[in-house]
């Protein structure tokens, strides 16, 4: 459904109009989650009070793996689309709603599958793997789906002479590249997040901080990489900064990371890496952002919007899915 027949539904019943302060959204949400049977499903880079209230928190692999595996009628993705369209690929029968259909990703945005098909079209003899920020579009040009999780390991299992396309982030790309030795061709797309840190003031944080730890998501541009000690997908960063006997971090990623962060360490100190505008001290993904409690709760009380995806793109797109789902959860390939 398009984004003004949904919020037309929504104003046709007058709900956007009742004062916020009337509503006990939490209550809302859970009463509804149990009378649908819905089960809400949260990125780390969600507010708060929506990683509280939901029934899982997880990264993107995370996310998937849940989605593939779930009993519930209804799954209620607070992220951004190229997430929930990952839950209804693998869930066709149930109904997949999300609390903002505005709620995109600038790195899904960098590659428009027309522009990628040529560029695909040019390679022949490559294969693909797309990260899973990535429209179904383009997981329907792709053979295998890759996360931050598990894309050392995906590429790893691909024989070394098979050329391989990377899309669409060129940072985790090159990454990726520096870590397995390949020289896989990237597509040039980024993450507006990841790319706004400021080195200059993340290395002013260091001094001033000398004992702190620079750890950072693979999507950073390689300057950035370069000076962190550890690199990892978000569930990968909060598993480090809980393993690890150091006191202090400054965290190069989505800023709302930090709020499972504390939770898992409340005596650490954890400072979001600032970007090139000095107005903040952190980078905040506008799109995760765009969701709210009272979007959740309209969400899930009218269904809408919900996520629907034509048959054949959905079938095509599922393979590159489970493709990488059977390579995560095969022990026989090494992370
Ligand atoms: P992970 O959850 O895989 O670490 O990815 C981060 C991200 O950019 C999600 O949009
Ligand atoms: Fe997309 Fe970047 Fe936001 Fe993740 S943080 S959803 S990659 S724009």
């Amino acid at each position: 459904m398009s984004l003004s027949k949904a919020q037309k539904k929504l104003q046709q019943t007058g709900f956007l109009d009742i004062p916020t302060d009337q509503i006990d959204y939490a209550a809302e949400i859970n009463r509804l989650r149990k009378e649908k049977n819905a089960v809400i499903l949260a990125h780390y880079y969600q507010r708060p009070e929506i990683q509280d209230i939901a029934d899982f928190v997880g990264d993107s692999l995370a996310l998937a793996q849940y989605a593939a595996k779930t009993d519930a009628d209804m799954i209620v993705f607070a992220g951004v689309h190229f997430m929930a369209e990952t839950a209804k690929i693998l869930n066709p029968t149930k109904k997949v709603v999300l609390p903002d259909l505005k709620a995109g990703c600038s790195l899904a945005e960098s590659a428009p599958a027309d522009k990628f098909k040529a560029f695909k079209d040019a390679h022949p003899d490559h294969l693909v793997v797309s990260y899973v920020n990535t429209s179904a579009e383009i997981k329907a040009l792709t053979d295998i789906v890759c996360t931050s999780s598990n894309a050392e390991k995906i590429i790893r299992s691909i024989p070394e002479n098979q050329p391989i396309i990377f899309a669409p982030d060129r940072n985790l790309g090159d990454w990726l590249n520096k870590q397995t030795g390949r020289n896989m061709l990237l597509w040039d797309g980024a993450c507006m997040v990841h790319e706004a840190f400021s080195i200059d003031r993340i290395l002013q944080l260091k001094v001033e901080n000398p004992d702190a730890e620079i750890i950072a998501h693979p999507e950073s541009q390689r300057h950035l990489l370069k000076v962190a000690s550890y690199i990892g997908s978000t569930s990968g960063l909060l598993d480090y900064v809980k393993n690890s006997p150091t006191q202090t971090f400054i965290v190069a990623t989505e800023a709302g990371i930090l709020h499972k962060m504390h939770q898992d360490n409340p005596d650490k100190i954890l400072i979001a890496a600032p970007t090139a505008d000095k107005t903040c001290n952190c980078s905040e993904c506008e799109y995760m952002k765009l969701n709210t409690l009272r979007k959740l709760y309209l969400c899930m009380q009218y269904e809408l919007p919900d996520v629907e995806i034509e048959e054949t793109l959905r079938i095509k797109a599922l393979k590159s899915i489970e493709r990488m789902l059977e390579i995560t959860n095969s022990p026989s390939l090494k992370s």
